[in-house]
């Protein structure tokens, strides 16, 4: 089967990450699919952005749990990427959905809650997911094993990743025992072995992130399921010529 390229953030070296300028550009760009990350607001709405404080990727300091999400929404999310992105705003998942629904596009929504859990994150996201009728091209994906496993409890069908920054040597039985149906792993951490091992308990292995062609044609020569690429327009142009 064909490697599958989702945009990181969404095209996130030409526009603000996880921004809708970022993700219209993935489109664009034919990515498969739109990796995003999802944290709650003080008000339980889940939003995209990818880490626990605005104070990065917006003009705000302080963490998203903090804020409700029609103060979230007065943010600028985009000019601190340039002036050119100026007056873009935070997303919410549910914005997300709406515009996806219509695009022939996988999502790969990871859930953010390795360093705050949040309460009830898994059961909001499903619960969105399930409203627009889209588990079916979803990948959720998390560091934290025990959210992959109150994934698989919620429902058995649907398409969970447990992503990881280590390498241990019983990686694939732990990802196969939480139930995982995937690993997301740093590109790094990345070789043939491991993707072997993952095929031979039917899990899917992908890599993130790879932006270079060489790190392109690697991971699709050993047999890589899919790459997280901040610039999908690269990746997809080596994956149709592999
Ligand atoms: O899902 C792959 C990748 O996004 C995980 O790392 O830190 O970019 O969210 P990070
Ligand atoms: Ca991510």
């Amino acid at each position: 089967m064909q490697a599958n390229i989702f945009a990181h953030r969404g095209a996130s070296k030409y526009a603000p990450e996880n921004t809708m300028a970022s993700f219209s550009l993935a489109h664009q760009q034919g990515a498969d699919g739109i990796e995003t990350d999802v944290h709650l607001t003080k008000d339980h709405i889940p939003v995209l952005m990818h880490d626990e404080r605005v104070n990065r990727t917006t003009n705000s300091s302080g963490y998203i749990k903090d804020y409700t999400f029609e103060q979230l929404r007065q943010l600028d999310a985009g000019a601190w990427f340039s002036p050119e992105f100026a007056g873009s705003r935070i997303l919410s998942l549910e914005e997300c959905l709406e515009w996806t629904q219509d695009k022939s596009l996988y999502l790969n929504i990871e859930l953010k809650n390795n360093k705050i859990d949040y309460k009830h994150l898994e059961t909001i996201v499903y619960d969105k997911l399930s409203r627009y009728h889209l588990l079916h091209r979803t990948i959720l994906s998390t560091f934290n094993p025990i959210s992959v496993k109150r994934l698989k409890h919620l429902n058995q069908n649907i398409g969970v990743a447990l992503l990881t920054s280590k390498r241990s040597r019983n990686l694939v039985s732990a990802a196969k025992d939480l139930g995982a149906n995937a690993i997301h792993i740093k590109y790094r951490l990345l070789d043939h072995l491991l993707v072997d091992q993952s095929h031979q308990e039917n899990m899917a292995i992908r890599a993130y992130t790879v932006n270079r062609p060489r790190q392109m044609l690697r991971a699709l020569s050993i047999g890589c399921d899919g790459v997280f690429a901040d610039v999908p327009e690269m990746a997809v142009h080596y994956r149709d010529q592999f």
